[in-house]
């Protein structure tokens, strides 16, 4: 039986054990007539059985859905729930600020010992707050237009920051930037707005922040929506020095890199930005964006006075900064997301990274296996690519199907989106392991008999 042949009869075997093990699941599926495709968010329906899977609870690592099976949860929200599902400490927040108003126009303090958390972790002065971190993105993107009265946007290619017009552009096949595939009603055409460059390449980089008219390269310090593409020796420290010398702000889009430490990549790596956007961690699992700002870019914004900053300007969010969302982020980054909790979760992805590598050895696989802090992530590449177009093409959708469903049908949960693995400070040894056992037998019922 070829390869193809053999994935395709696996794939059909493990999607009716699917069925079978999710008939609640299915049911509410099949009910769910007036949700625009049977979803809450059209995303849901990335999956690799034939439905979602439906909630009945999860607590730290662990999902329980609505037929009872309970999973090891690996994806945590795609780092939404970087911090566990419900911890403690959020959800005592939470209920208490719960009962004292919800949508009343009126900072509460937990807003100030969470920026000033955010302050001491990144180093940026000056915070402010939305629901996503695709606002965010989009409000630090404004505001740096404004500062530069320039036009464009640089991103690398095959990033992803969110649903963020600016964002949705790659390197064509002839190099030159060209709207993402798929991209859903752009407003102008993409190259009117942005300029692209691959990751790892800071001649491509300078070539492109020449034209002058870049206000902010809004990047992750590490891809991680297309695989994790790691930065090369010296590639990061470029790029501060080529933006700094085209005038060009540095946006760190921390939103998902902040596996790498509790002050993120940026600690990390000692990095420098002129303002940094995270979501999703930081609220424990609550709604939540925020960016801060340089002392100098703050000064610069508040010394305009033709930028409504306060009414439509084109900044804000109604319930941005909600009293709800500042006590589940300062009970998170307080309580949760402690120095101590990185270390624990940073040693269990190191076992998680180093367990995955010698299986996939094991079988010979040309496989690749990356890293950053508590996200692990493997590749059908090797050596692992160099740059989001390179990882792009060395994608394989059956294959990952074929893996998720596997793992799902016995009770292992990866990412939707990714081959990735994301610990929380629940996250033990034995799940690793258990994850382990599973990917193994995967992989020997796909060698050839
Ligand atoms: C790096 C990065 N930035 C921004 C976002 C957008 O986050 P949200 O969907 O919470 O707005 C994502 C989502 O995956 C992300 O990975």
């Amino acid at each position: 039986m070829s390869t193809d042949s053999r994935l395709q009869s696996l794939m059909a075997r493990e999607r009716s054990t699917f069925a079978d093990r999710h008939p609640g699941s299915r049911a509410a599926y099949t009910r769910s007539d007036h949700l625009f495709g049977r979803v809450p968010m059209t995303w849901m329906n990335k999956t690799a059985g034939d439905f979602p899977i439906y909630l009945e609870k999860a607590q730290g690592n662990r999902i329980v859905d609505v037929d009872g099976n309970t999973f090891v949860d690996f994806a945590l929200g795609d780092t939404g729930a970087m911090a566990g599902h419900s911890p403690a400490p959020v959800v005592a927040a939470v209920t208490e600020r719960v009962q004292r108003g919800l949508a009343t126009m009126m900072p509460t303090e937990d807003a100030a010992i969470a920026g000033a958390e955010l302050a001491r972790r990144f180093g940026l002065p000056a915070w402010s707050f939305a629901l996503t971190a695709t606002d965010a993105n989009r409000w630090a993107i404004r505001l740096l237009r404004a500062v530069t009265g320039r036009p464009k946007i640089l991103v690398n290619s095959y990033c992803y920051h969110g649903s963020v017009d600016e964002s949705l552009i790659v390197v064509g096949p002839d190099g030159r930037g060209t709207s993402r595939e798929g991209n859903v009603g752009a407003p102008v055409d993409v190259t009117l707005t942005s300029r692209v460059a691959e990751f790892n390449d800071l001649a491509g980089l300078e070539r492109e922040l020449a034209h002058g008219d870049v206000a902010a390269v809004l990047m992750e310090p590490a891809l991680t929506n297309i695989g994790i593409v790691l930065p090369e020796d010296g590639y990061l420290a470029g790029v501060r020095e080529l933006t700094r010398r085209h005038g060009t702000y540095l946006i760190n889009d921390e939103t998902h890199t902040f596996s790498a430490g509790p002050g993120g990549a940026t600690a990390f790596w000692g990095l420098e930005p002129d303002v940094l956007t995270i979501g999703k961690a930081i609220g424990g699992g609550v709604p939540v964006g925020a960016y801060g700002l340089s002392a100098e870019l703050a000064d610069a914004l508040s010394g305009r006075g033709d930028l409504d900053l306060v009414d439509m300007g084109g900044v804000g969010g109604t319930l941005a900064g909600n009293p709800v969302s500042m006590a589940a982020t300062r009970a998170t980054l307080q309580e949760v997301l402690t120095d101590a909790a990185f270390a624990t979760m940073i040693e269990t992805a190191s076992a998680f990274a180093d367990g995955l590598i010698k299986i996939i050895e094991g079988y010979g696989l040309p496989w690749s296996v990356s890293r950053l802090g508590a996200r692990v992530e493997y590749r059908f590449a090797s050596p692992a690519p160099r740059n989001g177009t390179e990882s792009a093409a060395n994608a394989n959708g059956e294959l990952e199907d074929f893996l998720h469903l596997y793992l799902a049908n016995r009770g292992v949960l990866l990412t939707p989106f990714h081959n990735m693995a994301l610990m929380c400070p629940e996250t033990s040894l034995a799940d690793v392991a258990r994850h382990h056992e599973i990917f193994d037998a995967a992989l020997k019922e796909l060698q050839p008999e």
